[in-house]
């Protein structure tokens, strides 16, 4: 069926968001354990160290690039991407000053507008009329930056999760499962836990050919100088998928600077060099 949509400026940012993200194992691992999670009801616990991807690939399984404009409220009026109607998941980010009462008021009026967005794509024999019966489409509630709530916040979230027929997934740095196993109530739902791991060698190695090619480079694993700067890049950024960004950022501007047309592993030296952190 050809869709008559025409996309709206206001959902551009969010396809080149869906077509930028690389979909990796770790991502694929993710998706799997959210997939249990929304099926299983569960609560589930999701740690990793910063940069390694996780508030990404959370915005990408929920599609939630194509709803955070439309939360809570849709006002102006932003025509309904048809993406919207496979949208089964909420995606909260904690913040500092959330309060349980706030957390009570967003999540339930997302919840109930999720229902309208996804009825108002349905075809019209299959919708609900009735606005107070609308079915509960909301499957999953993630919440990221988990560490940010007091336990008040996490209580919060576990009453709704108790009432709610729905999975629930904290995201959050190393040391979660710890911080989270203080509260009994809520650790004994703990169904899954899932650790966001950085990218493995193979990983790296595939993830440095999509970059190559934003370069108009061919990679050759067996040519020496590009081995030399493969190895360079995954000494320096361990596997952060961040960092590997940031590099390449400083890889791109020494190439144009200096008009070089290969990346060697001098040139991956001289932007680690370039970028600010300690770390790199
Ligand atoms: N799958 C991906 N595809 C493309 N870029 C990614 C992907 N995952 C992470 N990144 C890059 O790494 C950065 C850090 O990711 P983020 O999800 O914020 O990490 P975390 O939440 O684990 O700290 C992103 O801003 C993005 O540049
Ligand atoms: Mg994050």
């Amino acid at each position: 069926m050809t869709s008559f949509y025409q996309t709206g400026a206001d959902d551009t940012q969010a396809i080149a968001e869906q077509e930028s993200f690389i979909i990796t194992k770790e991502y694929r691992r993710f998706a799997e354990f959210c997939d249990a999670c929304l099926r299983e009801k569960y609560i589930g616990l999701c740690y990793g160290a910063p940069g390694v991807g996780k508030t990404l690939s959370a915005r990408y399984y929920a599609k939630w690039y194509f709803l955070e404009k439309r939360l809570p409220t849709n006002l102006p009026y932003l025509p309904l991407h048809p993406e919207i109607s496979s949208c089964r998941t909420l995606l909260y980010t904690a913040e500092i000053t959330s309060t349980p009462r706030k957390i009570k008021e967003n999540i339930g009026s997302m919840r109930v507008q999720l229902g309208r967005f996804v009825e108002e794509l349905l075809p019209q024999e299959q919708r609900t009329l009735m606005a107070r019966d609308i079915p509960n489409y909301c499957h999953l509630i993630i919440v990221d930056e988990t560490e940010r709530l007091k336990m008040t916040g996490i209580e919060q979230f576990r009453e709704i999760y108790d009432k709610g027929d729905l999975g629930l997934i904290f995201i959050g740095m190393p040391g979660l499962e710890k911080k989270l196993s203080r509260y009994p109530q809520l650790y004994s739902r703990v169904g899954f836990s899932h650790s966001y791991n950085t990218l493995s060698q193979d990983e790296m190695r595939f993830l440095l050919q999509i970059y190559w090619e934003k370069f108009g480079l061919s990679m050759n694993p067996n040519d020496y100088t590009d081995a030399e700067a493969i190895a360079t890049i995954c000494r320096v950024t361990n596997g952060n998928f961040r960092l590997v960004n940031r590099l390449f950022r400083q890889i791109e501007r020494i190439m144009r600077i200096n008009e070089l047309s290969c990346i060697t592993a001098e040139v991956v030296e001289a932007a680690r060099e370039c970028l600010v952190i300690g770390t790199v």
